[in-house]
């Protein structure tokens, strides 16, 4: 969506038309609220603001055929190491020469996926925020075989898609991840103790530290199947580092297929 929105051909590739159709609609909407905001006082410039966008961006089902045509790949798949592995394989194969591949991962290293193609240099992280369309920040993550070129580039279009890019080394949760993850699972512990309510810690960091949602709020928001898969990564990497101890609770709630928002109820319950 900002990619197409700021003048880039996008093609948007999942794996089937229904779950494409899906993405599209979302884009819609999400193009709706940013062009109310954005050209309120012009709904004429507004409507053309949101038929240019669309018309930059088509779907397919078929990744391989549709990227022979591209100068930048950017995989936001399940976090699951092999799977974008066996992705990047593949599209590696029928890639030009010149296109530059990014992981949107929120936690797997991006160098282990440069190393399942032969483009080492032309490979980094690009990683994004939600919701994307109005957090400002994108990760660029650097691997030691990232080229100079390859890293200016992905700079260059997190600018170009009116993004302000840090820069990070390939490192477990990069900048943002970090310190947020770790600062969730804390917020459960202390919920997990009984210490505090889950609503209360939520207020409490809104107010007391000018957050926009609080820890379980976010949790929710970000989906908790995502969180567990960070911090259960994270824990196999450093399995005596207590800021990555899994949480029984957490466990619970992604057995319970409570996973937040997207299902209707994590730790909180949505209509
Ligand atoms: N598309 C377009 N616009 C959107 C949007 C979307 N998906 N979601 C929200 N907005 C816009 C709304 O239209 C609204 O615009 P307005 O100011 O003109 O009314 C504006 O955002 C504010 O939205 P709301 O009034 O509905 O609600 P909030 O004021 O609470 O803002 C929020 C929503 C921007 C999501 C804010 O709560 C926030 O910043 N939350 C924290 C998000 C955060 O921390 N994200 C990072 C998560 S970690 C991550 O993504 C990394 C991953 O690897 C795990």
């Amino acid at each position: 969506q900002v990619a197409a929105a700021s003048g880039h051909t996008v093609v948007l590739v999942d794996q089937s038309d229904e779950i494409l159709k899906k993405s599209t609609k979302g884009i819609e909407e999400s193009l709706k609220r940013v062009t109310k905001k954005k050209f309120a006082d012009k709904p004429e410039a507004g409507a053309e603001f949101i038929k240019n966008t669309l018309k930059n961006l088509t779907t397919s089902t078929d990744a391989a055929s549709v990227v022979h045509s591209t100068d930048l790949v950017i995989e936001a798949i399940v976090e699951n190491l092999e799977v974008k592995n066996e992705l990047f394989k593949t599209l590696d194969k029928f890639a030009p020469e010149h296109t530059i591949f990014a992981s949107n991962t929120s936690s797997l290293q991006i160098t282990k996926m440069a190393n399942a193609t032969t483009r080492q240099d032309r490979f980094g992280g690009l990683h994004f925020f939600n919701p994307v369309p109005m957090m400002k920040l994108v990760e660029v993550i650097k691997t030691p075989m990232t080229s100079q070129k390859t890293f200016e580039s992905l700079v260059d279009f997190s600018k170009a898609v009116g993004k302000s890019p840090v820069s990070c080394k390939d490192t477990p949760g990069f900048i943002v991840n970090r310190l947020l993850v770790p600062y969730m699972m804390e917020a459960i512990r202390l919920f997990e103790r009984g210490d505090a309510s889950k609503e209360d810690i939520d207020v409490a960091m809104k107010l007391g530290a000018g957050y926009p949602m609080g820890p379980f709020e976010l949790l929710d928001y970000v989906g908790l199947d995502t969180s567990k898969y960070i911090i259960d990564g994270w824990h196999s990497l450093e399995p005596n580092n207590p800021l990555f101890a899994p949480s029984p609770l957490l466990n619970k709630l992604v057995e319970e297929k409570k996973l937040g928002k997207k299902t209707g109820e994590g730790f909180y319950k949505y209509k």
